[in-house]
């Protein structure tokens, strides 16, 4: 099983090789565009195992700014909830992208401690066809999530989940480093 752990106190952060449809956690993280309307990667997969209800809510959202993100109920998901988040489409990282990557993810997590959930599954945002470089897009991911894990926050579990093994080991060793730096 490709998997990798790390505890954060009583806190927990795993990155693991799967299928996000498949988390059983309170919430799951859609890679989503703006009109938050589904599309194809991991948005595509998600509406397909939610269902068209969840498209139906949706549409009652008026959008999603990039580096903001909402939440939708998961309607046949396991997870009870979708958190509808919008990377940047990486253009050469001199407009902004890092930050708005960074925000992403921390409006995520504030997402969620404001719901009271305290489990999470991401999956790597903006790295598919919004073209983020892997290895900086998952530095990124994991500084912020790690600094909001160890921050005040209901969450207990975040579990970032890949598609493929390739990216699962980009993403393990991105992590390892991170750990073993602070350390
Ligand atoms: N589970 C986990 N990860 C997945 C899954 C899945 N079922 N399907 C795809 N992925 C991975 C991809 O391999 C990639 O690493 O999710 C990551 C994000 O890729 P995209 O889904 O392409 O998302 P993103 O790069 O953020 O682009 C968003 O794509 O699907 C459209 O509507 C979406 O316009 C938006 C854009």
């Amino acid at each position: 099983m490709e998997a990798f752990s790390a505890n954060l106190g009583n806190r927990r952060i795993e990155v693991v090789r799967g299928d996000i449809v498949k988390e059983r956690v309170d919430a799951i993280v859609n890679a989503a565009n703006s009109t938050l309307l589904g599309g194809g990667g991991v948005d595509g997969a998600i509406h397909r195992a939610a269902g068209p209800d969840l498209l139906e809510e949706c549409r009652g959202l008026d959008g999603c700014g990039t580096g903001d993100a909402k939440i939708t109920r998961g309607y046949r998901l396991s997870a009870r909830f979708v958190i509808h988040a919008v990377g940047p489409i990486y253009r050469g990282g001199q407009e902004g992208e890092a930050q708005l990557l960074d925000a992403t993810y921390r409006r995520c997590m504030v997402i969620a401690a404001e719901h009271r959930l305290q489990s999470l599954a991401f999956p790597a945002i903006s790295t598919g066809a919004y073209g983020y470089p892997r290895r900086e897009a998952a530095g990124i991911a994991f500084r912020r999530l790690l600094q909001e894990l160890r921050s005040e926050t209901t969450v207990e579990r975040v579990r970032y989940v890949l598609f493929d093994a390739s990216a699962f080991e980009t993403h393990e060793e991105v992590l390892r480093e991170l750990l073993t730096k602070r350390s």
